[in-house]
């Protein structure tokens, strides 16, 4: 018998219609287009501005469009996983009302949360279940509405964020194609430099700390950035090394959406040429764990079956790794 592997078959996306750019921001904040362009390479972001919206409307359209362009009946999925950094709510799982509200009602499902570096992890996981084969079909969701933890009176994390939402099916394949190969790391050294202090269980939120604006996202953005580059760079390397692949076997990098400049670095230690990079981080700005499947979504006309895709991410924690996957369907 062939070894099951766990295939992607099928991909769908959201983003919110409000359009953040940055001549907005520039009303906002000191700040201006040409410092954030260059800096980041993120001309505008989506913000969900309804109240009592939360992440799992993102996730709801996001699975619905996947649904609607493959026909798949929800009842047939097993598992419903919403990588999240920004759950709807506490104590109740944001993944079960998902599933719930997108008919998936033979399905369990859970939150999966590791920062930046969610729907990566994510991939490990629903990986895990379909080459076991206890499950067949798992919807994969990476969904954050960050704008409900960002200052929009501190310029060095407001022009970053964006909010939005990816879906991916993963389901078992025996030609050899889906997930070959996965390098997935953490460090918690790295926590003091990326949070949102308090609302969490050591500092449940006080009126002190909303006042001083201690729930909104921190970031030392020069730290970050270093070991982002650093350590991206690094796992995407030697996932190739290990895989024997060439830059010429490599059809596209599909990195975490923060900041053009790191992705132009980890693009540059591979020795890929810009046309195989996916880019959209001027539409979305960084939407966390949306920004892979987003990427996926936008890029799936160009993708053919067999083409190597290596995947990498960083984000708080720290978290970070690379994933190679060979693409199944053309669509
Ligand atoms: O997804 C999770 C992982 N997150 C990341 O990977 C993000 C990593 N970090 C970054 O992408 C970058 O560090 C930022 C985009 C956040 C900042 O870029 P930078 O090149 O590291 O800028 P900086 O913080 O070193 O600031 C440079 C200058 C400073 O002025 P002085 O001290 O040189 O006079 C800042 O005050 O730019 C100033 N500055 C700004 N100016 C205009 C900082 N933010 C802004 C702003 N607009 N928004």
């Amino acid at each position: 018998m062939s070894k099951i592997s766990a295939a992607i078959t099928a991909v769908g996306g959201y983003v919110p219609e409000y359009v953040l750019t940055n001549q907005i921001l520039e009303t906002m904040v000191d700040t201006n287009d040409e410092w954030i362009t260059t800096r980041t390479g993120i001309k505008e972001r989506r913000i969900l501005k309804e109240d009592g919206k939360g992440t799992s409307f993102l996730a709801i359209n996001a699975a619905k469009d996947l649904l609607n362009k493959t026909g798949l009946d929800p009842k047939e999925i097993d598992l419903v996983i919403v990588a999240t950094a920004s759950p709807d709510m506490k104590a109740a799982s944001t993944a079960a009302y998902t599933a719930t509200q997108i008919g998936a009602t033979n399905a369990f499902s859970f939150d999966l949360e590791a920062a930046c570096s969610s729907f990566l992890f994510g991939m490990s996981t629903a990986s895990s279940y379909i080459e076991s084969g206890k499950y067949k079909k798992i919807l994969l969701i990476g969904a954050d509405k960050n704008s409900s933890f960002i200052n929009y009176k501190d310029r060095a994390t407001c022009i970053i964020f964006g909010d939005g939402a990816g879906a991916v099916l993963f389901e078992p394949n025996n030609e050899g194609l889906g997930l070959q190969d996965e390098y997935l790391r953490s460090d918690g050294s790295g926590r003091e430099f990326l949070q949102a202090t308090y609302g969490g269980s050591s500092y449940p939120s006080t009126p002190e700390a909303v006042a001083e604006g201690k729930h909104y996202v921190f970031q030392d953005g020069k730290t970050v950035f270093k070991n982002a580059v650093f350590n991206m760079a690094d796992v995407a390397e030697k996932i190739m090394t290990r895989n024997n692949l060439s830059k010429s076997d490599v059809a596209w990098l599909v990195a975490h959406q923060a900041n053009k400049r790191i992705i132009d670095a980890t693009a540059n230690r591979m020795g890929l040429d810009e046309k195989k990079v996916m880019m959209n981080i001027e539409k979305y700005g960084n939407t966390t764990s949306a920004t892979l499947p987003l990427l996926l979504n936008d890029y799936e006309t160009q993708l053919k079956k067999g083409d190597n895709l290596i995947f990498a991410a960083f984000g708080g924690g720290f978290t970070w790794g690379s994933i190679y996957l060979k693409w199944a369907y053309n669509s």
